[in-house]
């Protein structure tokens, strides 16, 4: 477990463990690699994230992952797969999240992306997203460092 503080301050605990803070957490969370490339979307007011959104009622977590990747990206997945869970204690409450691998088939341009203004490709992630205004807080605290190690030694990348 790994415990640190998030871009707002706030504590936040992650696991590589099979869902250890809830079995149906309500937010999910998508890195998404797109051929050598990663795939993000731009949210109009947060800025470039992975794609990722809340779980809707009777849906499951990874039917939501795969729906959000698709309205914020327009990403056909070819695989997808649990990486980690999340729990951080936000304004209203705590959220919960599971954060997935995902490796896409191909893009599929969209009438709407939603709250987003849809897919954005980075050959690398820059160095500087902590600092950098145009990356949204959700790319700013350790959940995607750890994540980025696992996926490297899970050689998935
Ligand atoms: P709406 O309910 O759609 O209006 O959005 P919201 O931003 O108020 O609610 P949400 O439940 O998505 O998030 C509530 C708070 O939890 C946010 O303001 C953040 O402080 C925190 N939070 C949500 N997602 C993340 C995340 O991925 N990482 C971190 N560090 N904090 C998060």
């Amino acid at each position: 477990m790994h415990v640190f503080t998030d871009f707002y301050h706030n504590e936040v605990k992650l696991s590589f463990k099979d869902h250890p803070f809830s079995k149906q957490p309500k937010h999910v969370w998508v890195i998404c690699r797109y051929r050598d490339e990663w795939l993000l979307t731009k949210h109009k007011e947060r800025g470039y994230e992975f794609p990722g959104g809340k779980v809707e009622p009777g849906e499951r977590a990874k039917e939501a992952a795969i729906r959000e990747v698709m309205e914020e990206t327009g990403a056909v997945l070819k695989k997808i797969d649990y990486l980690a869970q999340y729990y951080v204690v936000g304004k209203g409450g705590h959220v919960i999240k599971n954060v997935y691998y995902a490796e896409v088939d191909k893009l599929i341009e969209q009438p709407t992306y939603f709250e987003t203004e849809g897919p954005v490709i980075f050959k690398k992630l820059p160095e500087d997203i902590k600092t950098n205004s145009k990356f949204s807080f959700m790319m700013k605290d350790s959940v995607l460092t750890y994540c980025l190690q696992k996926i490297k030694t899970n050689k998935k990348i």
